[in-house]
């Protein structure tokens, strides 16, 4: 039923106003009374010495009963709210101004009266009520000597019975009845302007659950909010925080959308590649099995020869796509040593010597000193410069040059691997280390390449934490180039 912040902050608050209205109330009643109490006792003081005083109330020695209620009467009806009593020195009532039938016990308790007398006590003091078991009321009391034995006491109980309930009270008192409509006002006042500002309050909650709620529908949309205080309250903090959090996961989801996109592109990527020399092996491995005997010797050589052809690529295509899953998910811990770059370098240059050789290519590994030591991957550089070598060898023209230009630079060493081939557009430069991508896709769809060498050269060099970066002139060079720390 009350579901909402407001409607339960609505009833704390009717609540703890209901618990305070009690206690005031309380209060209030407690109070008035002992001083209305107090008040009483003080006034009459002197009301019980009076008529020890002014009467003459015993006769040769003995109480004189007939004067007592004459003075009793007189009393009662100058003051109809004082009720006079005569007690000996135990408390015991020996006489009392009120009809026989209205007075209930026999004795009054003594310890009130002798506690009146002494100087120090704070009033008010409350003595038994004759007329009562239980109750106890404010009184005035002066010793009387009897001749023959110890003092007694005249005892008037102030107040009487009127008195006697709450409700008769508030409504025999003006004051204390207005102010009672006064209070109770006030807490009325009070606490519609209490629900008012919890209204006001949990609206600017009830407007972050609503921008919640839609961003939870619509997560493409970030939920902009007019004024965000980030050194408001609480619920400042908590929208401010909000926007943060918003803005992350839309920023996150876009960043999934991507990984998403790349993700299929590259399913797509990988089956196409794999489809291609597949169906090529498949065709021509059922060619010789189904014409056998109709393809003479030659023939049969040439279709096993594109055959093999195929089969390498595969194998080169898994090979890479193994190696760059492998790096991708980091398993592939750096054997970080220092070794010689120089020889490195020489030695790769010695593996591709025949290659270059049919091309007529020559390659210059320039270098100031021979003793040039890296700390790095030996392996992985070594593959780093191989994929390198392999792409500038094809795409320079006869008669070319590469070269591989290692320059010491501070605390590093900086690689260099400069072409004068076909270059590459500035347009396609952003991409070319992206996985399957080559400039002219048709050109190698034949050939053993599928564009996933730079992406293993970029991946390296980042494990190595690096960056690999190109430059080109189109028709003229390529460069690429990439810096490693210095070795021992
Ligand atoms: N030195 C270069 N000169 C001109 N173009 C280059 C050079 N190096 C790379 N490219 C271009 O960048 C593309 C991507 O190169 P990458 O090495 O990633 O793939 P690939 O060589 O085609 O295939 P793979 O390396 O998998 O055998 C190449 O297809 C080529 O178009
Ligand atoms: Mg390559």
């Amino acid at each position: 039923m009350f579901k909402t912040l407001f409607a339960k902050l609505t009833m704390s608050l009717l609540f703890v106003f209901i618990l305070i209205g009690i206690l005031t109330l309380s209060v209030t009643f407690v109070a008035t009374d002992l001083y209305q109490q107090e008040i009483m006792q003080k006034l009459n003081d002197k009301v019980a010495e009076h008529i020890v005083k002014e009467t003459k109330i015993f006769k040769d020695g003995k109480i004189d009963y007939s004067v007592l209620r004459k003075l009793f009467r007189f009393l009662m009806v100058l003051n109809p709210s004082l009720e006079i009593y005569l007690l000996d020195h135990e408390g015991s009532i020996l006489a009392f101004s009120a009809p026989a039938w209205k007075v209930v016990r026999l004795s009054v308790d003594i310890k009130p009266i002798q506690h009146y007398f002494s100087h120090q006590s704070i009033l008010p003091i409350r003595g038994d009520d004759p007329r009562d078991y239980q109750k106890t009321k404010v009184f005035s009391a002066f010793p009387i000597p009897f001749k023959n034995g110890p003092d007694g006491y005249i005892y008037v109980i102030l107040g009487g019975e009127e008195y006697d309930s709450i409700v008769e009270r508030i409504k025999s008192s003006y004051i204390l009845g207005s102010s009672l409509v006064v209070i109770s006002l006030g807490f009325v006042v009070a606490f519609i302007v209490g629900v008012l500002l919890f209204s006001k309050l949990t609206k600017r909650l009830k407007t972050l659950a609503r921008t919640v709620r839609e961003f939870e529908q619509n997560p493409q949309d970030i939920p902009v909010s007019s004024e965000i205080k980030k050194s408001g309250d609480e619920i400042d903090q908590l929208t401010a925080q909000f926007q943060t959090m918003a803005e992350k996961i839309h920023f996150q989801l876009d960043d999934l959308q991507t990984t998403d996109y790349l993700r299929r592109e590259l399913v797509a990527n990988v089956s196409h590649d794999l489809r291609t020399p597949l169906a090529t092996l498949q065709g021509y491995i059922e060619t010789l099995l189904i014409k056998e005997s109709e393809l003479s010797q030659q023939q049969r050589k040439q279709y096993l020869q594109i055959a093999i052809k195929h089969c390498a690529r595969l194998n080169k295509l898994v090979a890479e796509l193994f190696e760059l899953a492998r790096l991708d998910a980091s398993e592939t811990k750096l054997s970080i040593e220092s070794f010689n770059l120089v020889e490195l370098a020489e030695d790769i240059v010695q593996k591709f010597t025949l290659r270059l050789q049919e091309k007529n290519i020559r390659v210059q590994v320039k270098y100031v000193t021979t003793e040039l030591f890296v700390v790095a991957d030996i392996s992985l550089i070594e593959r780093v410069l191989e994929n390198l070598l392999e792409n500038a060898l094809r795409f320079v023209a006869e008669h070319g040059l590469i070269t591989i230009a290692l320059e010491e630079n501070h605390q590093h060493v900086q690689i260099k691997v400069i072409d004068n081939g076909v270059g590459i557009p500035e347009s396609d430069l952003p991409h070319i280390f992206d996985r399957f991508y080559q400039l002219d896709k048709n050109r190698h769809v034949e050939s053993n390449h599928s564009g996933l060498g730079l992406a293993i050269v970029k991946k390296i060099i980042e494990l190595h934490h690096s960056i690999i970066e190109v430059s080109s002139i189109p028709g003229r060079e390529t460069r690429f180039s990439f810096t490693l720390p210095v070795g021992f």
